[in-house]
């Protein structure tokens, strides 16, 4: 008997033909990411337009927009649609609008955003979603890549699956930030911004996909791994605990499971931090790449 060849759970459908959407939708890819048109982002959401954008966000993870030459204040007030934003600790930020962190990078001022991560998962509550803006971007070169993590962890082996199902995992900013930070200023930052418990594998709040949320930027560790049966010593223990959490971030290395924007000017890209991990390319040098984030305030991962 032939077998029926099943979609994974978690991959993209297209929108189904019956959905009236007030743009176009076109997918970048099986797993993740949409670009969509005729929409002018300068204008306040209406309720059909947030509604529809908030189930694209959902389905496709990251969106992406072309030519959308938004004010800072238009920024902000596009992101305040979707939730409260937050101010980073770290980022510099625009002078008028502290919510919009500033990615100023060239030869003489690199980024370290060239790692897979999830915005500001070493909060309590981590972010919902991100709204960046390409202000100026070299010719060629300084891509984002965008991963779904809903369909990393569906992929995964089911003996996995069951293994990690009550793990915790522990989110720290001052292992990436804490580098570009003096010894007084990495004390301030720590003192407002302790190292948090997460679930490895989050609900998504409102798909209510399985998610696997650790990230190598910022999950440090598991806090609650114990296997006697897998050690003979405690350096065993500690080794068999690395591997095991290397492997998860590995997932998120998988060209299957990603997409690639090609930066313009004004293009602007939204993404769900809840079920995608991003990671900025950083091939570009000397070349300038200048960049405005909007972070959204989600909710605690369960
Ligand atoms: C970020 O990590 O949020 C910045 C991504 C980018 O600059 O492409």
């Amino acid at each position: 008997m032939q077998q029926a060849v099943c979609a994974p759970k978690a991959r993209v459908p297209d929108p189904s033909p019956d959905e009236s959407l007030p743009f176009t939708v076109e997918r970048a890819t099986p797993a993740i990411g949409a670009y969509v048109g005729g929409i002018d982002l300068r204008d306040p959401l209406d309720e059909p337009a947030y509604l529809a954008l908030r189930r694209l966000l959902i389905r496709y993870k990251v969106l992406f927009f072309r030519d959308q030459d938004i004010t800072p204040a238009q920024h902000v007030a596009l992101a305040q649609r979707f939730g409260e934003l937050e101010v980073h600790p770290v980022f510099a930020h625009h002078p008028d609008h502290p919510e919009l962190a500033l990615f100023d990078k060239s030869g003489e001022k690199r980024g370290h955003e060239n790692i897979f991560h999830s915005d500001v998962s070493w909060r309590e509550v981590p972010s919902m979603g991100s709204i960046l803006r390409c202000v100026e971007c070299p010719r060629v070169g300084g891509d984002t890549i965008w991963v779904n993590m809903a369909l990393a962890y569906d992929k995964l082996p089911e003996d996995v699956k069951t293994r990690i199902a009550t793990f915790q995992a522990v989110h720290d900013l001052l292992p990436l930030f804490g580098k570009v930070l003096s010894p007084e200023q990495r004390a301030s930052v720590r003192a407002q911004n302790p190292a948090v418990t997460h679930p490895v594998v989050r609900t998504h709040p409102e798909s209510g996909e399985k998610i696997l949320f650790v990230n190598e930027a910022f999950t440090t560790h598991f806090a609650n791994y114990a296997d006697t049966t897998a050690y003979r010593f405690g350096f065993d223990l500690k080794l068999a605990e690395m591997d095991l959490l290397q492997y998860l971030f590995r997932q998120a290395a998988a060209p299957e499971y990603q997409v690639r924007l090609k930066w313009q000017p004004n293009t602007i890209a939204f993404w769900d931090n809840r079920a995608a991990q991003h990671y900025a390319v950083q091939d570009y040098y000397p070349a300038v790449r200048r960049m405005m984030r909007a972070t959204i305030i989600g909710d605690r991962p369960v």
